[in-house]
């Protein structure tokens, strides 16, 4: 007979999960054609247009992106405590924080932070269609500012800081940690690049198949890829957990792995 799981205390303190974290499959609101045209790309941007595609388009670019949701939903449901707050930076539509309402105790407050309007008008359609209840706050802010992480149990960064410019990065993990209270965490999810070439090339090789496989044709592949190359800059695995090491969360650990994408959680 095997031993019970014996679940951390502190974390616990207080929260009552609503029900098991579920994969929320986002409603994908219109299909993402938006490299489907050959035209001279510019700079990524978290516009209206991408906004308007953005649950199709992160679905079928992110490999298991909704059980990576869910894995978020089940780790926070284990830090969030009543009374303080869950951060959401890089909110996008409000998919996460969507799928955390049914799993979160409602004395958790969410505030989703996002520097596009056209996002965050997504997410408060989103949030007031579901009719959520508990004390939640949307809010336009640029992550390269920093000070924004208050009496925070959870703080979430998927797929967000790897558009935050490097020079940035360290003080605004700095500032996470901040305002983190003990034994509260951060969930960060990245993509990756790797220090061995050959993975490296193997990894985004086997990327851009899983595209294919979702239906974006060869001029959609290169084109994203042209558009994102001086915005989304990955880090190695390693940089990352040195950055949240470095800042001072005092256990971190990878929980997801898929190729060149990767989440991890770190504990203050
Ligand atoms: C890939 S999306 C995140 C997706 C979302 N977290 C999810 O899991 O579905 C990145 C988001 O970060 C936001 N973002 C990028 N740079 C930002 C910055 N400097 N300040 C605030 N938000 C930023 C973008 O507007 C976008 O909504």
């Amino acid at each position: 007979m095997s031993d019970p799981v014996k679940m951390p205390t502190s974390p616990l303190a207080g929260a009552t999960p609503r029900g098991p974290a579920r994969v929320v499959e986002p409603v994908a609101a219109a299909t993402d054609r938006i490299f489907a045209d050959p035209k001279p790309q510019t700079d990524f941007k978290f516009n209206k247009q991408t906004a308007s595609v953005f649950d199709d388009m992160v679905s079928r670019s992110v490999p298991f992106y909704a059980e990576m949701q869910r894995m978020t939903s089940e780790i926070a449901a284990d830090f969030a405590v009543p009374g303080t707050s869950l951060y959401d930076l890089g909110c996008a539509t409000g998919t996460t924080m969507l799928a955390l309402d049914g799993v979160l105790d409602p004395g958790v407050r969410f505030v989703g932070v996002d520097n596009s309007d056209d996002m965050l008008a997504k997410a408060r359609a989103k949030l007031q269609q579901a009719g959520v209840t508990r004390s939640y706050e949307l809010v336009n802010a640029d992550l390269h500012k920093g000070q924004i992480v208050e009496n925070a149990s959870v703080t979430l960064l998927l797929l967000t800081l790897q558009f935050v410019r490097p020079l940035y990065r360290d003080r605004m993990v700095a500032d996470i940690v901040r305002g983190t209270n003990e034994r509260g965490c951060l969930i960060l999810i990245e993509k990756l690049t790797s220090a061995d070439t050959l993975f490296n090339r193997l990894f985004i090789k086997y990327y851009y198949d899983m595209k294919r496989r979702n239906g974006y044709s060869e001029v959609e592949i290169a084109q994203k890829r042209e558009a994102l190359e001086n915005v989304l800059i990955p880090y190695r695995l390693e940089e990352n957990v040195e950055m949240l090491k470095g800042a001072g969360f005092k256990s971190v650990e990878v929980f997801f792995r898929w190729y060149n994408f990767c989440g991890i959680v770190a504990v203050k």
